[in-house]
């Protein structure tokens, strides 16, 4: 008789791969980024897409901002890896996984500028999903300078995302989606939560030609609540049909132990 230990591997570069194109609809790269921004304590962002025309091709660009607290060397590294989550244990916030960013994987390149405690990061990474599919993990490369007086904050420029299909991010779409699917459009207003109130997306999608200011809450289309009268941006209704991810929940939910 013999006998022998097996060790479970992983090919990590497999893994993201699988994470980066694991979603049924490109529009939860919205999700992902609202969820970081507000978890980070974010109470402004901008959403931006465009499709600016480079030797031919229409390069997919997102635009991602926030003044949340930024990163410090840690998080940024987590913002990279897989599975690393610098929110284990903190119920209150919506991150726990580490996959969320990897989403943003699926592009030609990410460049991440974020500002905590008077100091700015700068990653870079190219071609993520190139590498991958060639089973190689993609590096970021970062610089790390003073920035005394600069406030904290984050953002992100993700090129070339989803091999560039941009017609998901018409702006009526994200608008949609955003009130529906993500963090932002919680109900929890209704229901006399107020932390969230002041909250703003300043959202453009692919065919706006300015960006639209959208306040935090969720629009009941049909019997708006009275509480809800005091927010004037709030008359959006949505006029898609929109795909519902059965396969996770989205954040939206009203938390009854509170
Ligand atoms: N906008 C942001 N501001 C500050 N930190 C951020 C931001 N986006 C990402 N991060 C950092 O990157 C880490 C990884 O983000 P990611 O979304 O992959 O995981 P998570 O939010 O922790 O969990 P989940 O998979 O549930 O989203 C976060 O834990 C956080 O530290
Ligand atoms: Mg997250």
């Amino acid at each position: 008789m013999q006998s022998y230990e097996i060790t479970p591997k992983v090919d990590a570069a497999r893994e993201f791969l699988e994470i980066a194109g694991d979603f049924t609809n490109p529009l939860e790269v919205v999700r992902e980024a609202i969820s970081n921004s507000m978890d980070a304590g974010a109470t402004a962002m901008k959403i931006e897409f465009s499709q600016p025309r480079e030797v031919g091709t229409y390069v997919l660009t997102i635009l991602l901002e926030d003044n949340g607290r930024g990163m410090d060397g840690d998080e940024l590294q987590a913002f990279f890896d897989l599975g690393n989550s610098s929110k284990r244990h903190r119920p209150e916030l919506i991150g726990e996984k580490g996959h969320g960013t990897k989403v943003f994987f699926n592009c030609a390149s990410i460049r991440v500028e974020t500002t905590r405690d008077n100091v700015t990061r700068t990653a870079e990474m190219q071609q993520p999903f190139k590498s991958l599919h060639a089973g190689q993990l993609p590096q970021a490369s970062v610089t790390v300078r003073e920035a005394v007086g600069r406030s904290a904050g984050t953002q992100i420029r993700i090129l070339g995302f989803n091999d560039n299909q941009g017609e998901f991010f018409t702006h009526e779409r994200l608008r949609d989606y955003i009130k529906w699917f993500t963090k932002f459009g919680s109900c929890e207003a209704v229901f006399d939560r107020d932390e969230n109130r002041a909250k703003v997306i300043d959202l453009k999608g692919l065919d706006a030609k300015a960006s639209q200011r959208i306040e935090f809450g969720h629009v009941f289309p049909e019997a708006p609540h009275p509480h809800l009268h005091h927010h004037p941006g709030m008359s959006i209704v949505p006029r898609h049909t929109v795909s519902i991810d059965v396969r996770k929940p989205p954040d939206t939910f009203v938390d009854f132990r509170a």
